[in-house]
Protein backbone atom coordinates (compact mmCIF):
# COMPACT_ATOMS: atom_id res chain seq x y z
CA UNK A 1 0.00 0.00 0.00
CA UNK A 2 1.19 3.31 -1.09
CA UNK A 3 2.04 5.49 2.12
CA UNK A 4 -0.49 8.12 3.26
CA UNK A 5 -0.14 12.04 4.21
CA UNK A 6 -2.17 13.34 7.35
CA UNK A 7 -1.98 17.20 7.80
CA UNK A 8 -2.22 18.48 10.76
CA UNK A 9 -4.61 21.19 11.56
CA UNK A 10 -3.01 22.30 14.51
CA UNK A 11 -0.72 24.29 12.26
CA UNK A 12 -3.76 25.44 9.95
CA UNK A 13 -4.88 29.45 9.88
CA UNK A 14 -7.48 29.06 12.61
CA UNK A 15 -8.79 32.72 11.52
CA UNK A 16 -9.40 31.23 7.64
CA UNK A 17 -10.22 27.25 8.53
CA UNK A 18 -11.96 26.69 5.52
CA UNK A 19 -9.61 27.93 3.22
CA UNK A 20 -7.07 24.88 4.46
CA UNK A 21 -9.77 22.74 4.65
CA UNK A 22 -10.36 23.13 0.47
CA UNK A 23 -6.44 23.23 0.40
CA UNK A 24 -6.32 19.52 1.94
CA UNK A 25 -9.21 18.25 -0.08
CA UNK A 26 -7.66 19.84 -3.33
CA UNK A 27 -4.15 17.93 -2.20
CA UNK A 28 -2.61 14.52 -2.45
CA UNK A 29 -3.32 14.34 1.09
CA UNK A 30 -4.97 11.35 2.47
CA UNK A 31 -6.46 12.23 5.77
CA UNK A 32 -7.02 15.35 7.97
CA UNK A 33 -5.04 14.88 11.10
CA UNK A 34 -7.34 16.42 14.43
CA UNK A 35 -5.39 17.10 17.49
CA UNK A 36 -7.21 17.26 20.76
CA UNK A 37 -5.62 18.55 23.98
CA UNK A 38 -6.92 19.14 26.92
CA UNK A 39 -4.41 20.65 29.19
CA UNK A 40 -4.22 18.07 31.49
CA UNK A 41 -2.84 15.07 29.55
CA UNK A 42 -0.60 17.74 27.66
CA UNK A 43 0.43 21.25 28.91
CA UNK A 44 -1.42 22.92 25.71
CA UNK A 45 -5.51 23.27 25.11
CA UNK A 46 -6.42 22.85 21.60
CA UNK A 47 -10.17 23.01 20.23
CA UNK A 48 -12.89 20.86 20.77
CA UNK A 49 -16.60 19.41 18.77
CA UNK A 50 -17.71 22.65 17.44
CA UNK A 51 -13.86 23.12 15.52
CA UNK A 52 -14.14 19.57 14.70
CA UNK A 53 -18.09 19.75 12.94
CA UNK A 54 -16.85 22.87 11.29
CA UNK A 55 -13.91 20.88 9.62
CA UNK A 56 -16.25 17.64 9.20
CA UNK A 57 -18.94 20.13 7.04
CA UNK A 58 -15.88 21.09 4.43
CA UNK A 59 -13.52 18.16 4.35
CA UNK A 60 -13.72 15.65 1.70
CA UNK A 61 -11.62 12.50 3.45
CA UNK A 62 -11.24 10.95 6.58
CA UNK A 63 -10.78 12.99 9.96
CA UNK A 64 -8.01 11.41 11.82
CA UNK A 65 -8.77 12.63 15.31
CA UNK A 66 -5.63 12.38 17.68
CA UNK A 67 -7.22 12.34 21.58
CA UNK A 68 -4.70 13.95 23.65
CA UNK A 69 -6.64 14.14 26.72
CA UNK A 70 -7.34 11.62 30.10
CA UNK A 71 -10.47 9.44 30.07
CA UNK A 72 -11.09 9.78 26.22
CA UNK A 73 -13.67 6.99 26.80
CA UNK A 74 -16.29 9.64 27.92
CA UNK A 75 -16.29 11.15 24.58
CA UNK A 76 -16.11 8.72 21.76
CA UNK A 77 -19.47 8.89 20.67
CA UNK A 78 -19.64 12.84 20.44
CA UNK A 79 -15.99 12.39 18.28
CA UNK A 80 -18.01 10.32 16.34
CA UNK A 81 -21.29 12.51 16.12
CA UNK A 82 -19.24 15.51 14.93
CA UNK A 83 -17.26 13.39 12.32
CA UNK A 84 -14.24 11.12 13.51
CA UNK A 85 -13.40 8.74 11.03
CA UNK A 86 -10.74 7.25 13.31
CA UNK A 87 -9.59 7.90 17.08
CA UNK A 88 -6.72 7.11 18.48
CA UNK A 89 -6.62 7.00 22.45
CA UNK A 90 -3.23 7.10 24.12
CA UNK A 91 -1.68 4.40 25.81
CA UNK A 92 -0.30 6.19 28.50
CA UNK A 93 -4.15 8.21 29.32
CA UNK A 94 -6.10 4.97 29.36
CA UNK A 95 -6.49 2.49 32.32
CA UNK A 96 -8.06 -0.12 30.18
CA UNK A 97 -6.64 -0.16 26.81
CA UNK A 98 -8.82 -2.98 25.67
CA UNK A 99 -11.69 -1.46 26.97
CA UNK A 100 -11.35 1.61 25.11
CA UNK A 101 -10.55 0.09 21.71
CA UNK A 102 -13.70 -2.56 22.11
CA UNK A 103 -15.37 0.79 22.66
CA UNK A 104 -14.38 2.81 19.60
CA UNK A 105 -14.78 -0.05 17.23
CA UNK A 106 -18.38 -0.51 18.35
CA UNK A 107 -18.86 2.70 17.19
CA UNK A 108 -18.14 1.50 14.15
CA UNK A 109 -14.61 3.58 14.23
CA UNK A 110 -11.15 2.56 12.99
CA UNK A 111 -9.02 2.32 16.52
CA UNK A 112 -5.67 3.47 16.61
CA UNK A 113 -3.40 3.06 20.03
CA UNK A 114 -0.68 6.18 20.40
CA UNK A 115 3.13 5.76 21.99
CA UNK A 116 4.66 8.76 23.85
CA UNK A 117 8.31 8.99 22.78
CA UNK A 118 9.73 7.18 26.15
CA UNK A 119 7.05 4.64 25.67
CA UNK A 120 8.20 0.93 24.34
CA UNK A 121 6.96 -0.67 22.02
CA UNK A 122 6.93 -3.49 23.62
CA UNK A 123 3.71 -2.84 26.02
CA UNK A 124 1.43 -3.27 23.09
CA UNK A 125 2.11 -6.80 22.91
CA UNK A 126 -1.03 -7.96 23.88
CA UNK A 127 -3.03 -5.09 22.52
CA UNK A 128 -2.29 -4.39 18.77
CA UNK A 129 -3.72 -7.36 16.60
CA UNK A 130 -7.18 -5.12 18.07
CA UNK A 131 -6.17 -1.75 16.63
CA UNK A 132 -6.19 -1.10 13.29
CA UNK A 133 -3.51 1.72 13.96
CA UNK A 134 -0.44 2.38 16.05
CA UNK A 135 0.59 6.06 16.09
CA UNK A 136 3.80 6.62 17.18
CA UNK A 137 4.99 10.43 18.94
CA UNK A 138 7.89 11.41 17.40
CA UNK A 139 8.08 14.77 19.61
CA UNK A 140 6.40 15.22 22.99
CA UNK A 141 2.88 15.70 22.74
CA UNK A 142 1.56 18.94 22.96
CA UNK A 143 2.65 21.26 20.78
CA UNK A 144 3.71 21.72 16.71
CA UNK A 145 6.71 22.48 15.44
CA UNK A 146 9.04 19.99 17.29
CA UNK A 147 12.33 18.65 16.50
CA UNK A 148 11.86 15.07 15.44
CA UNK A 149 13.47 12.21 17.93
CA UNK A 150 15.39 9.83 15.68
CA UNK A 151 14.51 6.95 17.90
CA UNK A 152 11.17 6.81 16.69
CA UNK A 153 12.98 5.27 13.31
CA UNK A 154 14.20 2.04 15.80
CA UNK A 155 10.75 2.12 16.91
CA UNK A 156 9.24 1.36 13.90
CA UNK A 157 11.31 -1.49 13.10
CA UNK A 158 10.56 -3.00 16.23
CA UNK A 159 7.30 -2.47 16.03
CA UNK A 160 7.25 -4.46 12.40
CA UNK A 161 8.97 -7.39 14.60
CA UNK A 162 5.75 -7.15 17.29
CA UNK A 163 3.52 -6.61 14.38
CA UNK A 164 4.66 -9.74 12.59
CA UNK A 165 4.92 -11.50 15.39
CA UNK A 166 1.10 -10.97 16.86
CA UNK A 167 -0.63 -11.15 13.50
CA UNK A 168 -1.52 -7.11 13.78
CA UNK A 169 -2.29 -5.74 10.51
CA UNK A 170 -2.06 -2.43 12.08
CA UNK A 171 -1.06 0.57 10.19
CA UNK A 172 2.00 2.83 11.69
CA UNK A 173 1.86 6.36 11.85
CA UNK A 174 4.38 8.93 12.75
CA UNK A 175 3.19 11.80 14.38
CA UNK A 176 5.81 15.26 14.70
CA UNK A 177 8.87 16.50 13.31
CA UNK A 178 8.32 15.00 10.08
CA UNK A 179 10.27 16.91 7.44
CA UNK A 180 10.70 16.17 3.59
CA UNK A 181 14.85 15.01 4.90
CA UNK A 182 13.52 12.54 7.90
CA UNK A 183 10.00 11.30 5.37
CA UNK A 184 12.37 9.08 3.21
CA UNK A 185 13.49 7.13 6.02
CA UNK A 186 10.45 7.06 7.65
CA UNK A 187 8.66 5.11 4.27
CA UNK A 188 11.53 3.12 4.22
CA UNK A 189 11.75 1.72 7.86
CA UNK A 190 8.15 0.92 7.31
CA UNK A 191 5.39 3.98 8.02
CA UNK A 192 2.55 3.78 6.32
CA UNK A 193 0.88 7.26 7.60
CA UNK A 194 2.77 10.37 8.11
CA UNK A 195 1.67 13.36 9.86
CA UNK A 196 2.99 16.81 8.99
CA UNK A 197 1.59 20.27 10.29
CA UNK A 198 4.93 23.07 10.60
CA UNK A 199 6.03 21.33 7.40
CA UNK A 200 2.94 21.40 5.41
CA UNK A 201 1.61 24.76 6.49
CA UNK A 202 5.13 26.56 6.92
CA UNK A 203 5.69 25.78 3.84
CA UNK A 204 5.13 28.40 0.81
CA UNK A 205 3.24 26.38 -1.21
CA UNK A 206 1.62 23.02 1.11
CA UNK A 207 0.15 22.00 -1.97
CA UNK A 208 3.39 20.89 -3.53
CA UNK A 209 5.15 20.19 0.18
CA UNK A 210 2.11 17.79 0.54
CA UNK A 211 2.90 16.21 -3.12
CA UNK A 212 6.40 16.29 -2.09
CA UNK A 213 5.59 13.87 0.75
CA UNK A 214 3.02 11.62 -0.88
CA UNK A 215 5.66 10.98 -3.57
CA UNK A 216 8.20 9.47 -2.04
CA UNK A 217 9.08 5.91 -3.37
CA UNK A 218 9.21 3.06 -1.24
CA UNK A 219 11.74 0.78 -0.60
CA UNK A 220 15.92 1.58 -0.85
C1 LIG B 1 1.71 17.15 18.62
C2 LIG B 1 0.61 16.78 17.65
C3 LIG B 1 1.06 16.72 16.25
C4 LIG B 1 1.51 18.05 15.69
C5 LIG B 1 2.46 17.78 14.57
O1 LIG B 1 1.27 16.92 19.89
O2 LIG B 1 0.09 15.51 17.97
O3 LIG B 1 0.07 16.16 15.41
O4 LIG B 1 0.45 18.82 15.23
O5 LIG B 1 3.01 18.98 14.14
P1 LIG B 1 4.45 19.06 13.49
O6 LIG B 1 4.38 18.25 12.21
O7 LIG B 1 4.64 20.51 13.23
O8 LIG B 1 5.44 18.49 14.46
ZN1 LIG C 1 -1.21 14.49 16.47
Amino acid sequence: MPHLIAPSILSADFSNLRKDIEMINSSEADWFHIDVMDGVFVPNISFGFPVIKQIKKYAKKPLDVHLMIIEPDRYFERFKDVGADIISVHYEACKHLHRSIQSIKSLGLKAGVVLNPHASVSVLEDIVADVDLVMLMSVNPGFGGQKFIENTLIKIKRLKELMQKTGSEALIEVDGGVSLSNAVDLIHSGADVLVAGNTVFGSDDPVDMIAKLKNIKAGK
